[in-house]
């Protein structure tokens, strides 16, 4: 039995070779989208990287010492005998309780610190302060460097650290940029926090990473990482409020802002809702077969209780039922079912002329 094919240390020996291309495969198929964050440089990648190393060594070890033995002390041909009966290794029994323990002791705290670390929600004035609010199927950003700045897609300076707040107008949503290595869900009346520091300039999407109804895969929105300038530039532009009385100018902001825009197209295209394409005085045939004409009547009802009528091929409960509360928390004051209305009115019939 002093073969040296018996050693212990051949089979260890093999372990390196068989971890080694294990963990460089294991990179290849879960390969990530490129890092845009300090965040996903620091902190994820290399908590994902420790992971693939720790899989490949565990896997290496246990599973090349196994064939080793199965193949090594394999039964030979006129081999009778029963095996050599073996009592316990202390050393090794304390090693293999204690090096899991102390492994997993290491990763815990290396989770548990990144997560407190994005999470924080420690207040600090320096940091890009935004208020992401999800609502079936649409998001919209308040900027707190700008009153009233706000947009249906999510601008950011490069290189400076980002306040995420996050809340929800009806069920629950997931804010998920891969890029940026980060997620966390939107809850109604809570406020949820991310924390990230934008570190590469480049236009990513925002998708809602929580199954919120049927028009989930859809919730998409553009993120733009641009320079500082760039920046003050876009919160110009939209902190720039329509005159008090351009009724039609205001309502297209409450399109973006309550979020119409994620059901109600205005180029014709039908997605959850009809399109708001010529949708002024429009003839259409409701779910009970009566013919209804959207003047301003059919419009104020069918966005304060729009299972009321429903347009025929639509179904109910889509629509979120709160509108009502919602624009009387308003903090413009407006009647914003007027400006919505308003709007409507200029939007054209002709295919494509918005
Ligand atoms: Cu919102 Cu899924």
């Amino acid at each position: 039995m002093r073969d040296k094919r018996y050693n212990i240390w051949v089979a260890l020996a093999i372990v390196p070779l068989v971890a080694v291309p294990l963990y460089f495969l294991l990179r290849a198929i879960y390969a990530l989208p490129p890092a845009a964050s300090v965040e996903a440089q620091e902190v994820i990648d290399p908590l994902m990287q420790g992971h693939f190393v720790m899989i490949a060594a565990l896997f290496a070890l246990i599973m090349v010492i196994m064939l080793y033995a199965v193949v090594v002390f394999r039964r030979r041909p006129g081999e009778e005998g029963e095996g050599t009966y073996i009592h316990g290794i202390t050393w090794l029994e304390y090693t293999w309780t204690l090096a899991p323990l102390i492994l997993v002791v290491i990763f815990g705290w290396w989770g548990v610190s990144g997560l407190a670390q994005i999470t924080s929600t420690e207040n600090d004035d320096t940091a890009i302060d935004v208020l992401a609010i999800g609502q079936q199927w649409a998001w919209v950003f308040q900027y707190g460097d700008a009153e009233g700045a706000s947009g249906a897609e999510l601008v950011l300076p490069v290189g400076e650290p980002v306040l995420l707040r996050m809340t929800s107008r009806d069920v629950l949503h997931s804010f998920w940029v891969p890029e940026f290595r980060v997620k966390q869900d939107l809850l109604p009346e809570k406020e949820t926090v991310l924390r990230f520091t934008p570190s590469v300039e480049g236009e990513y999407k925002v998708r809602c990473a929580e199954i919120c109804g049927l028009s989930h895969a859809y919730m998409l929105a553009d993120v733009r990482v641009v320079s500082r300038a760039e920046y003050d530039d876009y919160l110009d532009v939209i902190s720039d409020l329509p005159d008090p009385d351009d009724f039609a100018g205001w309502g297209e902001l409450h399109y973006q802002a309550y979020g119409c825009a994620g059901c109600h197209s205005l180029d014709g295209s039908e997605l959850v809702g009809p399109s708001w394409q010529g949708i002024w005085m429009r003839e259409s045939v409701m779910s009970d077969g009566t013919v209804v004409v959207s003047d301003e009547e059919y419009i104020r009802n069918s966005i304060l209780n729009p299972n009321l009528q429903l347009v025929e091929g639509y179904a109910a409960n889509l629509m979120p039922q709160n509108y009502g509360e919602q624009f009387a928390q308003d903090p413009s004051g407006r009647d914003i079912v007027r400006d919505l209305t308003e709007f409507m009115k200029t939007l054209s019939t002709e295919p494509n002329a918005q």
